[in-house]
């Protein structure tokens, strides 16, 4: 019984020990894993502002949105280039065009919208809202469509049209007219504010 103790107690002592040995190591991986993460943190951060950069770059918000456009254009050119048997580029840049328009939503419906709604815009900013729900309309019906029946390049097509259209509204007048009303310092502040939620989804 008492041996039976002792060695209990050796044993606790000796996990006490190992304890306080392995409190050190976890400690140290602690610091480990917390400086893995920052590492993390800071290639996700650089990533995401590789991602925004190009839009960051272009300008006020509206040459940048007008830059995303074109964007997202050439991806419908390259989708049109394919045919019905290349359906894993077709499933690639269905992917891509659904990220592009993601974040460009966010861009529009978090900042430039409400602007719009603010300068007393407030029809066209929720009309140019509404086109939006039916963007997500189009990319959920393309997700689940056969990627290579001919029915698919239709409904991209119809796609293509109807953002285009979208994009016209928003380029030759609405925008414009927003950005005519405000002044260099809320154009200025509406850039910082359209690039913050793109950052987000970048
Ligand atoms: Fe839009
Ligand atoms: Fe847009």
């Amino acid at each position: 019984m008492a041996t039976e103790a002792a060695s209990k107690s050796t044993r606790s002592r000796s996990k006490g020990g190992e304890n306080g040995k392995s409190s050190g190591s976890t400690g140290a991986l602690i610091g480990a894993a917390a400086a893995g993460v920052a590492v993390g943190l800071m290639a996700n951060l650089g990533r995401k502002a590789a991602v925004q950069a190009p839009t960051m770059l272009a300008g006020d918000w509206d040459e940048a949105l007008a830059a995303e456009h074109q964007a997202t254009l050439k991806l419908f050119d390259a989708m049109q280039a394919t045919t019905d048997k290349n359906t894993t580029k077709r499933s690639m840049l269905l992917m891509q065009l659904k990220h592009a328009l993601a974040k460009h939503a966010i861009e529009e419906e978090n900042a430039v919208y409400p602007a719009l709604r603010d300068a007393g815009q407030t029809e066209e900013a929720d009309h140019l809202n509404h086109d939006h729900g039916y963007v997500k309309q189009f990319l959920y019906d393309l997700d689940n469509m056969p990627k290579d029946s001919p029915a698919f390049m239709t409904k991209v097509g119809e796609f293509r049209r109807a953002v285009e259209e979208h994009v016209r509204e928003e380029e030759d007048t609405i925008f414009p007219k927003l950005k005519a009303k405000l002044s260099p310092e809320q154009n200025k502040a509406l850039t910082a504010a359209m690039n913050k939620e793109g950052f987000k989804l970048a």
